[in-house]
């Protein structure tokens, strides 16, 4: 939270500092004697990066979640190969690989051995929301790294077509209910997609030449501007649109609203329990619910980054991010 100015006396109450001391056998600070230097290295790499390109920011934070839903967050994501989780469809489009590598050249620069791709990977994600406008939180470490990692996995990650149910389903197999559901999701305040993965919602979605019905009718019209149906679709959009940068509650405002950009996202407001969460988030008080979500945004990532993690002396520390050692 350092370096940034809050006013209200509101954000004093909430943004104190998010305790939890342990989580799966990780712990907070898990590096302070091994390796005092690995979370201001990290978040030195990240820094930089983001200064030559913010949107590295929702890139890292997509790539943690890649990692944690396919054999825990144990740096599988990472591992290169033709048959690995990384060269299967879902994760074809992740991006800050080369952030991850950077960090951990200067990691086994500084302490070589110690410090896990895994919890890179975790205290990445955090620092680049924390650099998009939310406020930072600890992370437990002690994450190691996995030695397997395999593109059959992948099945487990959510797709943008799933129904609730199947969506609620996904979350509840790594611990997570529909109230961590609805906030992690929240992560599409930031970043961009494909017109691919969206734009059958625009065009013939009912095979009877209509559009997705729960898109707003002037929301409508400004996506089939920006993706035509026979158009690149490998053109870019905001997942939040109008506010893409910035970690906020306009996502949920815009699901709200019928301005969801994937599916899944406006399936949140079509289920009696999930849109209940999106409402809440949305609110009507300006700022003060935003600060609930940034409250509750860090308390399930912490929840999410120790989906069945190894730690102890389960896996190993990588020497190289990409590969096993
Ligand atoms: C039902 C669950 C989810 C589905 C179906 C889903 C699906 C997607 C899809 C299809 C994209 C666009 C990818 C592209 O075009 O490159 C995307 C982007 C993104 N997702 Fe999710 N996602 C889900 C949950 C999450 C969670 C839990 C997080 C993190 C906590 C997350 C973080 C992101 C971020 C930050 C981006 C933007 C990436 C970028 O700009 O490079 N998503 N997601
Ligand atoms: C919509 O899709 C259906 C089924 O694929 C097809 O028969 C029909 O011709 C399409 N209509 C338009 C307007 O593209
Ligand atoms: C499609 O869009 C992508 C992303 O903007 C761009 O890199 C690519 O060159 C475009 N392809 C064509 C054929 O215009």
């Amino acid at each position: 939270m350092e370096g940034k100015c809050f006013g209200s006396l509101m954000m004093l109450l909430v943004f104190s500092p998010v305790v939890l001391a342990q989580s799966e056998g990780l712990q907070i600070g898990f590096y302070s004697s091994s390796c005092p230097q690995a979370e201001p290295i990290v978040k030195s790499t990240v820094q930089a990066h983001f200064s030559a390109d913010p949107s590295i920011a929702p890139g890292l934070l997509r790539l943690h979640f890649h990692d944690c839903f396919v054999q825990g967050c144990d740096g599988s994501v990472l591992i290169a190969g033709t048959s690995t989780e990384r060269s299967a469809l879902p994760n074809l489009g992740l991006r800050g690989f080369d952030v991850i590598d950077d960090a951990k050249a200067q990691l086994e620069a500084s302490c070589p051995g110690v410090v896990s791709c895994a919890d890179i990977l975790a205290l990445a994600a955090r620092d680049a929301v924390d650099l998009s406008g939310s406020p930072s939180w600890n992370v437990p470490t002690g994450r190691r790294d996995g030695r397997v990692s395999s593109s059959s996995g992948v099945s487990s990650l959510p797709s943008p077509l799933d129904s609730i149910a199947i969506q609620r389903q996904k979350f509840v197999a790594k611990g997570l209910d529909d109230h961590d559901l609805v906030t992690l999701v929240g992560a599409h305040t930031i970043g961009q997609t494909d017109c691919l993965f969206f734009r059958y919602r625009l065009y013939n979605f009912t095979t009877t030449g209509n559009a997705d019905p729960s898109i707003t009718q002037s929301f409508l019209t400004q996506l089939r501007a920006l993706c035509p149906n026979n158009g690149n679709g490998s053109k870019r959009v905001a997942l939040d649109i109008d506010s893409q940068m910035d970690f906020d509650v306009n996502f949920f405002k815009n699901v709200r609203d019928g301005k969801g950009i994937l599916e899944s996202d406006q399936r949140l407001y079509g289920d009696s329990n999930t849109r209940r969460i999106v409402d809440n988030y949305a609110g009507n008080i300006r700022g003060l619910l935003g600060v609930r979500f940034n409250f509750e945004f860090p308390k399930a990532m912490v929840k999410m980054s120790s989906t069945e993690v190894k730690t102890g002396n389960q896996g190993e520390i990588r020497r190289v991010c990409s590969k096993l050692n």
